[in-house]
């Protein structure tokens, strides 16, 4: 029982935005690719809904094949530094980069375009959630104990996915409400591929995230952090749209 206590604990550490959050962000990026992108990922499988795919890269954590990809998810800036590079912790910057290449020069066997766009779709998720993009020190909040309402978790997991469970939305219907009353000019100006911008944009919502008082989190949390956490799944979905219609031009 012990054992079994601690394998779980463990598996909890490693999960990234969780399922809803990946899917309402591959939901949104499918309702805003160009006619272009949205054959070309059909042709990859045959249909594109990118909820369904978004979260094969934290699936395929149990598979120890793929062990090298867990450092993938994330990247780190130190505190007053510029992002230098995978050397202060974590791929994805690179990754998200190597793949956008690697998918646009389109020499890819096509189970390597599958598995790289798999991998896409979410580690552009991944990095707008502001503590994948970690500060060096406490593995993204993974070291940071708190609780949650009666439970004991840690920081990174209330913003993976304790926040959004919460508030009960199916994917389809957060998706939908995230959306509500948005203009084309909203539209388009989300509709930006760059990938440091948004980066630094997550990280630069550290001090906001990592203002947990006496480390008991419930609803005085998430009434401080909701349109945060809701902006940040809207946003990461636009630009995941832009850089796959980039992709697919
Ligand atoms: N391990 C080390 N840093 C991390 C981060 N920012 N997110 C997830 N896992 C990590
Ligand atoms: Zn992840
Ligand atoms: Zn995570």
């Amino acid at each position: 029982m012990r054992h079994l206590s601690i394998l779980l604990l463990t598996a909890s550490l490693l999960l990234a935005w969780g399922k809803t959050g990946h899917r309402v962000i591959g939901r949104i990026a499918e309702e805003n690719l160009t006619p272009a992108a949205k054959a070309g990922i059909t042709e990859l499988f045959g249909h594109s809904d990118l909820a369904r795919i978004a979260n094969w890269a934290d699936d395929i954590k149990s598979d120890p094949k793929w062990d090298h990809s867990h450092e993938w998810h994330y990247c780190t800036i130190i505190e007053g530094e510029e992002y230098t590079g995978p050397e202060s912790g974590g791929r994805a910057v690179q990754k998200v980069t190597e793949f956008t290449k690697l998918l646009s020069q389109d020499n890819l066997s096509e189970k390597d375009q599958k598995d790289v766009l798999r991998f896409l779709v979410h580690f552009v998720g991944d990095l707008h959630q502001p503590l994948h993009v970690g500060n060096g020190t406490d593995k993204g909040g993974n070291d940071v104990k708190v609780t949650w309402f009666r439970d004991e978790t840690n920081l990174h997991s209330v913003w993976d996915s304790k926040m959004i469970d919460h508030m009960q939305y199916s994917y389809t219907e957060y998706a939908q409400q995230l959306q509500l009353g948005l203009t084309d000019e909203d539209r388009q100006a989300m509709l930006n591929p760059d990938i440091m911008s948004f980066v630094y944009k997550s990280r630069s919502f550290h001090p906001q995230v990592y203002d947990i008082g006496n480390g008991k989190l419930s609803w005085q949390y998430i009434y401080k952090n909701k349109e945060l956490m809701e902006d940040r799944l809207l946003k990461a979905g636009y630009h995941l749209a832009a850089i796959l219609n980039e992709i697919y031009k």
